[in-house]
């Protein structure tokens, strides 16, 4: 498995803790940054990952700004992505089971460390259920590849 790592700067502490976790999973990954102390764009940083996840360089991604919801608007707007923002274990849990969710954002002002460890060891060891869930992921993919849009 492959994972792409990214934040802006209101979650660089996040991203190198979950940084940390990657290396000790021994899961292969690539950091994108930002290495700033200034304030940046976080679309500067979650469309570019995205992008790299959508095309099928990365498997998976992690996002992390303030509140993680920047980051998951903005790679949402890539087709093919659908990131999910997760506070909890459960929904990281669920969001892998029924979404196939390929990126998941949090925010480094909402949850600490501990937990944030916690959702991405349970997000990235969960595998999706298709069946059921099979089919409204399609109903998804129809909707964003169809061209008339
Ligand atoms: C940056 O101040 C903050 O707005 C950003 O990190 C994120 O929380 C946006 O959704």
């Amino acid at each position: 498995m492959k994972v792409i790592l990214a934040s802006d700067h209101g979650g660089v502490n996040l991203r190198k803790e979950i940084g940390s976790l990657l290396e000790e999973m021994h899961i292969e990954f690539e950091d994108m940054g930002c290495d700033c102390e200034e304030s940046v764009d976080y679309p500067d940083y979650g469309i570019p990952a995205a992008e790299r996840v959508a095309s099928g360089e990365f498997d998976k991604g992690i996002l992390i700004c303030g509140t993680g919801i920047g980051m998951s608007i903005s790679a949402n707007k890539v087709k093919g992505i659908r990131a999910a923002l997760v506070h909890d274990v459960f929904s990281a849990k669920a969001t892998r089971e029924h979404n196939d969710s390929n990126m998941i954002t949090m925010g480094e002002r909402v949850i600490g460390a501990g937990l944030a460890r916690e959702i991405v060891k349970t997000w990235l060891e969960t595998d999706f259920q298709a069946g059921r869930h099979a089919n409204r992921i399609g109903k998804i993919t129809e909707y964003e590849t169809n061209e008339t849009l």
